[in-house]
């Protein structure tokens, strides 16, 4: 089985210690299956760029104007990174800058909001993020959420009561974006919304943003006052975030991000997001971004077929969510199950009773170039799990995962 070795034997030598977790975890990614919807393998060249000599740099600031000396070469990087952000998606303006998806949340209502300004976004209990209002995170603390639901039937968003919460309360600003919706949001609904109660719209992106880039979502950008997004999860780039918006608002939000929430940019992961893009921009990752949603409608059907309940019937995106109690089980045990067999994955909120359900995506088991046929044995393998058969299970599981090795060796 094929794993990505630490760099240099020099780490071997200096830290043994270290040499061997670090080993562990690339045999671990190697050998079983990724299926944590978030996640994903990103490219020996953004691995490269994320060791690079950036990785030294201090470059507070932005191009051209940095707090720090020496940043020719970060200057270009990060104008680099936000030429192909716009290229990519459309937009008038791009920030490469945020350290995550909650730090361009986060960035985002700075922007846009004041303390104590009331947003309307997702529930909790329905997708909605942490940075969507939850009372542990900055958000709930900071503003007054009033979270929207989905449909209890179809699981959809429904979008009357949007509009009635959003008439009712009056927010500063909407949210649309979750961390377990596998449909597409209707942004243009969600910006008629907006616009009749004078509110801005934020679309939370983190999850469909690379399948966004590769044509196989619609955008968000023409429809949004600000994106927000990570780079990491279907995207395929360094662990990290992004915001797109405006022309109008370019300079609210490069300040909202620096200096407002953020210091230093982290130049390696600027780099490392460049070259996510460049290769987001090529027809491959076209075609791995339609290969993603199909295999996952792949996937959801057969585990559909073999008892679990998936939500919203099905998916459009790389992302399922699914509960597992028609086989008498809940989303805490299946996540066991799965894991003693080597498929690793989440659990997640399900919109109706109190049992939590599982959520997971293809994107990773695409990169590693599984098509349908996998996904048909992929969900055997899932059914076989959580019907205990666990021990049985974990060899196929291995079996499956080194015939689709994530880098070469
Ligand atoms: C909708 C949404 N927003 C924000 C985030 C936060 O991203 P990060 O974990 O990079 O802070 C996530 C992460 O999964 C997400 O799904």
């Amino acid at each position: 089985m094929s794993v990505i070795t630490p760099p240099t034997d020099l780490l071997r030598q200096q830290d043994p210690k270290m040499a061997d977790v670090l080993a562990g975890e690339a045999q671990r990614q190697a050998g079983s299956l990724q299926l944590i919807a978030a996640e994903n393998f990103c490219s020996p060249a953004v691995l490269a760029a994320l060791g690079s000599a950036f990785a030294n740099k201090y470059a507070e600031g932005y191009p051209g104007a940095r707090h720090h000396g020496g940043c020719e070469y970060a200057d270009l990087a990060e104008r680099v990174a936000v030429e192909r952000a716009m290229a990519l998606f459309g937009a008038e303006h791009a920030n490469v800058q945020p350290h995550s998806g909650s730090s361009s949340v986060l960035a985002a209502y700075a922007a846009l909001l004041r303390p104590g300004d009331t947003v309307l976004a997702m529930g909790l209990p329905y997708g909605g993020h942490l940075t969507h209002g939850s009372p542990a995170n900055f958000s709930g603390r900071w503003f007054s959420f009033v979270g929207y639901g989905v449909d209890a039937e179809t699981g959809l968003i429904d979008y009357e009561q949007v509009q009635e919460l959003a008439r009712a309360h009056r927010p500063k600003a909407i949210v649309c974006g979750s961390i377990c919706y596998p449909r597409h949001p209707e942004y243009s609904v969600f910006r008629e919304i907006a616009d009749e109660v004078g509110a801005y719209l934020i679309a939370d992106a983190a999850h469909p943003i690379g399948l966004v880039a590769g044509g196989a979502a619609p955008s968000p950008v023409p429809y949004a006052d600000i994106v927000c997004a990570t780079t990491h999860k279907v995207l395929r780039g360094p662990r990290g975030g992004m915001l797109l918006c405006t022309a109008e608002l370019a300079e609210r939000v490069d300040r909202a991000v620096f200096p407002f929430t953020q210091g230093g940019a982290q130049m390696h992961t600027i780099a490392a997001k460049a070259v996510a893009f460049g290769e987001a921009a090529g027809t491959a990752f076209t075609t791995y971004a339609h290969r993603v949603v199909a295999n996952a409608r792949t996937l959801a059907e057969a585990l559909e077929s073999a008892g679990l309940a998936v939500t919203t019937g099905g998916t459009d995106t790389h992302l399922i969510c699914a509960d597992p109690a028609p086989l008498g089980i809940d989303g805490l045990t299946a996540r066991g199950r799965l894991a003693a067999a080597g498929i690793v994955l989440d659990t997640c909120a399900l919109p109706y009773g109190d049992q939590r359900g599982i959520r997971f995506g293809t994107a990773a088991v695409t990169t590693q170039g599984m098509g349908e046929a996998e996904m048909l044995r992929i969900a055997a393998l899932f059914a076989a799990a959580l019907r205990g058969e666990g021990t049985r299970t974990r060899a196929a599981v291995g079996e499956l995962a080194g015939d689709f090795p994530p880098y070469a060796a």
